[in-house]
């Protein structure tokens, strides 16, 4: 049995996942919610190892099904041997992307067969799915901006605007197919703007 509620947050680079996921934390925190933060690729040891794999610039290819699988062999690291147990404990659990990244980005920017990533999804997830979704959502130009002064690009940003194009497409589709756990943000006015609309479904739920 879940006690405690899994929310995530998608979106496209730049979006403000980051300064959401800072909001979300304290605003939990503040009614005394227990919560642990987390992220994908990552949030284990070794999910950590895995994230270097795919976004390190050391390897300059790899196969679009390999880059799948591996998003995969870290998402069930990620919800074996964390996500779940810490639901279980009674914690709430919040992720800075998920599997709706891989339909996004493997899905719809890399192109390939959403049918077989909803195979891997099948195999791993088994049916688990977070309680809420926040998907930022800005055009791939302003987040693009506001990432700008960051330092060097990792693997999958030095991607063309044509591949963050369709990512924003997968991800708005998704939010489309799926109203009632994917919330779609319009993340391009203010931090506050945003932090307001994140806060009126949160204290919904
Ligand atoms: N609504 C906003 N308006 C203006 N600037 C913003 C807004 N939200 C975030 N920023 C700024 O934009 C930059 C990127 O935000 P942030 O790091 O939260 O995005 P992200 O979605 O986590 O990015 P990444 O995908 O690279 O992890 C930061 O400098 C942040 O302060
Ligand atoms: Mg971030």
């Amino acid at each position: 049995m879940r006690r405690g509620k899994f929310i995530t947050i998608d979106g496209v680079e730049g979006a403000g996942k980051s300064t959401q996921i800072d909001f979300i934390y304290n605003l939990l925190k503040s009614k005394g919610i227990k919560l642990i933060l987390t992220r994908e690729p990552g949030g284990t040891d070794l999910g950590e190892k895995i994230r270097e794999l795919l976004l390190g610039n050391d390897i300059d290819s790899m196969h679009s099904d390999t880059e799948l699988l591996l998003m995969f062999a870290d998402r069930n690291e990620h919800i074996q041997t964390k996500v779940i147990p810490a639901l279980e404990s009674g914690h709430w659990v919040l992720s800075d992307r998920f599997t709706d990244a891989s339909y996004a980005y493997q899905g719809g920017g890399r192109g390939l067969d959403v049918k077989r990533i909803a195979e891997l999804e099948k195999w791993v997830l088994q049916g688990f799915v977070p309680d809420l979704t926040f998907l930022l959502d800005v055009d791939i130009e302003l987040g693009m901006r506001r990432i700008k002064s960051r330092g060097m690009k990792d693997r999958i940003e030095q991607e063309t605007m044509d591949f963050f194009a369709r990512v924003r497409d997968s991800y708005i589709q998704r939010s489309q197919m799926f109203p009632d756990r994917i919330k779609l943000i319009d993340a391009t006015k203010s931090i506050e703007n945003t932090s307001q609309q994140i806060k009126n479904i949160l204290l919904d739920l």
